[in-house]
């Protein structure tokens, strides 16, 4: 475990223990099949005890269930944890009728929890539209179908960056459940990225993120198709496990 304020990456040997949350959703669970040959520890949390076979056949070492709206326990879950992936969402029913969303309280408990643990890094998956940047005509859309949970991600992402723990944030166009291409293009905040991006290459973002030195407190748009060249930064990102290189990538 890291120890302070982290303004730098684990190295693929420090990244020994990540916690994933969501991790029975359309991310997730290409979070688990990617993650869970490559980290000698996965924890997968669920809400949802029916879900914990097909989490553990997926990847995850350990299951942790708890609703994260009214968890227990959950500090103590994340003890030794060196990097949280969340990938939680709310159900398209939550968006307009619930009182609280997995995608405001929900991740902003897990993530207090996790600066209370001493976990070192907390990678987000928020969506384009998220906050007060300029956006695209998709993000538009995004904030005016889902527009409590684009509020709640936005107070989030918000409280996160003021948080103690070394972040990234990933802010997707419209999810997909393609296969994983590794082509993308990750943008800054404000470059109105606007499409689709599959899951898988979400997955593959998130769990290199917390190794990823470019990723360090930083928040990104990520889309597929189109690809926007002239608008993506050139990141290496090195799947754990996976030898550096000096390749990079829009
Ligand atoms: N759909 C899109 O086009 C799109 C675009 C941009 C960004 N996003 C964002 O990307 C993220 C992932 O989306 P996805 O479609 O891959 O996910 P998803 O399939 O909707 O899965 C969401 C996950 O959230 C978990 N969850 C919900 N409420 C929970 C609670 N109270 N406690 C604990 N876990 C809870 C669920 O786990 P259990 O049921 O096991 O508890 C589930 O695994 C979301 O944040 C979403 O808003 C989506």
């Amino acid at each position: 475990m890291l120890t302070g304020v982290q303004t730098t990456r684990m190295s693929h040997d420090e990244l020994e223990h990540v916690f994933v949350a969501g991790a029975s959703g359309g991310t997730g669970m290409e979070v688990l099949r990617l993650l869970g040959p490559r980290s000698p520890r996965v924890t997968a949390l669920t809400s949802s005890p029916a879900n914990r076979e097909q989490l553990l056949t997926a990847g995850a070492d350990t299951v942790v269930v708890t609703d994260l709206l009214s968890p227990e326990g959950l500090e103590a879950d994340l003890r030794n944890v060196d990097a949280v992936i969340s990938a939680v969402g709310s159900g398209f029913t939550d968006v307009w009728t619930a009182d609280e969303l997995v995608d405001g309280t929900g991740v902003q408990t897990l993530l207090s929890a996790a600066e209370s643990a001493g976990v070192d890094a907390f990678v987000m998956e928020s969506a384009v539209g998220v906050g007060d940047d300029p956006a695209s005509g998709l993000a538009t859309l995004f904030n005016l179908a889902i527009a409590p949970v684009q509020r709640a991600k936005a107070t989030t992402e918000r409280l996160l960056r003021e948080s103690s723990l070394s972040h990234t944030i990933f802010r997707p166009g419209v999810l997909t459940n393609g296969p994983r291409t590794d082509s993308v293009t990750v943008a800054d905040p404000g470059s109105k990225l606007y499409g689709t991006v599959s899951r898988a290459d979400i997955a593959r973002l998130l769990i290199t993120a917390p190794i990823t030195p470019e990723a360090a407190n930083a928040t990104f748009e990520v889309v597929s198709t189109p690809s926007f060249p002239e608008r993506g930064l050139t990141i290496d990102w090195q799947l754990p496990g996976s030898t550096p290189s000096v390749a990079s990538e829009n």
